[in-house]
């Protein structure tokens, strides 16, 4: 795919779709700010190479058009300390309007606007061709940098490349090219480590990564189907009733493929799902009364000899109910254990990745993708209408 140094951006309108989608307290303060810093080495260049920059992105899922709480005025605000001068914030509230225009027509090269949720028009999930075509008419050139929405094909990241030259950022560059690469050609010993509460949201990414791993660590929510299948008792613990003939054909074909997959061998286990639970260590087969909320510290050191000598590890989804302190213990485990891993190390999706920002280990990692779903998507191997969208023009 071309990027923004195949092209020729001095003096042009670029208009680059970024994935500002970022979590706010209830003050509207941006808790978490990662997104927007993944997007500033393409701004950057951008505004280096004398281009005018106008950036768009999506922010919550407004249902009803236009709504002031999900305005991307605090994305303006963060962008412009973060850049050191004004981002101006194009205040329409059907995106492309009056103040879009204007603000476009007095820009000058190394300038930054900022448009409204793309979102406040409904059609825009829809991939409608017209909100695509007059976010075209504001631009010469469209750039895709938003790899998080990726995944969706909407007017903003697919049907604007319709109607314009369009080519990927740096954030996307990289995302797939450290993903690609650990998928395509790794270095080995490769071992994936899934978590997450559901074997329903995993089920394409286990199909696609048994093709691939040495070692399959399976942990969260999801590992008692498994453990189901196996023929252990689990208590109360989350099952997918619906997945356990699933969960066999994967073991199965994880055997056939001399793939090895480490299960958990003791669990924290309590009889209510809360923080204040009484919780307790029991090996593999859970009690009637108890809930397997977390991995046991037996399972701790099995998963981390299972990853000590990696040189490739992606690691996607939980060990345990990591929102509650008492059971992130083995999520945070896990984080621990990969930021000693001498080789490349990718972590994918919301808890992971905020495990390993929460304990400071986010600079030992090769890379934190930005991307929750889409990252998910691309490892199970689906091209991404985002960047296939991408004309290379
Ligand atoms: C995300 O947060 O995963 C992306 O920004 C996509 O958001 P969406 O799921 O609302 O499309």
């Amino acid at each position: 795919k071309k990027t923004v140094r195949d092209i020729d951006v001095r003096g042009k309108k670029v208009l680059v779709r970024c994935d500002f989608n970022v979590p706010q307290d209830k003050e509207g303060n941006i808790t978490d700010d990662r997104r927007i810093v993944a997007a500033l080495p393409t701004i950057k260049y951008l505004l280096e190479n004398g281009a005018k920059v106008i950036l768009m992105s999506h922010l919550g899922r407004p249902k009803e058009g236009y709504e002031e709480k999900y305005s991307v005025k605090p994305v303006a605000k963060r962008l412009s300390e973060l850049l050191g001068f004004e981002v101006k914030l194009a205040e329409d509230k059907e995106v492309v309007g009056e103040n879009a225009v204007r603000l476009v027509s007095e820009m000058k090269e190394g300038e930054v606007v900022l448009l409204e949720n793309v979102r406040f028009i409904k059609t825009e999930t829809k991939n409608d061709m017209d909100f695509a075509k007059k976010l075209a008419s504001l631009a010469d050139i469209f750039v895709n940098d938003a790899f998080g929405t990726a995944h969706r094909a909407h007017s903003s990241t697919a049907g604007v490349a319709e109607f314009l030259p369009a080519v990927a950022g740096f954030l996307i560059e990289k995302e797939i090219e450290i993903m690609g690469k650990a998928l395509e050609n790794p270095e080995r010993p490769f071992v994936a480590i899934l978590g997450g509460a559901k074997v329903s949201d995993k089920i394409n990414v286990i199909n696609n990564l048994i093709e691939k791993v040495d070692r399959l660590i399976i942990g969260g929510g999801m590992a008692y189907t498994f453990l189901k299948a196996q023929g252990f008792e689990i208590g109360k613990s989350l099952l997918e009733e619906d997945k356990i003939d699933y969960a066999k054909e994967m073991l199965k074909k994880a055997e056939e493929k001399g793939v090895k997959v480490y299960l958990p061998v003791d669990h924290v286990v309590a009889k209510e799902f809360s923080n204040d639970a009484e919780a307790m260590t029991v090996d593999v087969e859970i009690p009637a009364d108890y809930m397997g909320l977390d991995i046991g510290p037996k399972t701790v050191k099995l998963f981390e000899e299972a990853v000590l000598d990696a040189k490739t590890v992606i690691w996607n989804g939980p060990m345990g109910v990591f929102e509650m302190p008492k059971f992130a213990v083995g999520t945070k485990a896990v984080a621990e254990a990969l930021s000693k891993v001498n080789g490349t190390t990718i972590i994918g999706g919301g808890d992971s990745a905020a495990a390993v920002e929460q304990l400071g280990y986010a600079e030992k990692m090769t890379h934190i993708s930005t991307g929750g779903g889409a990252s998910l998507e691309f490892l199970e191997g689906k091209v991404l209408p985002g960047i296939a969208a991408l004309n290379d023009k």
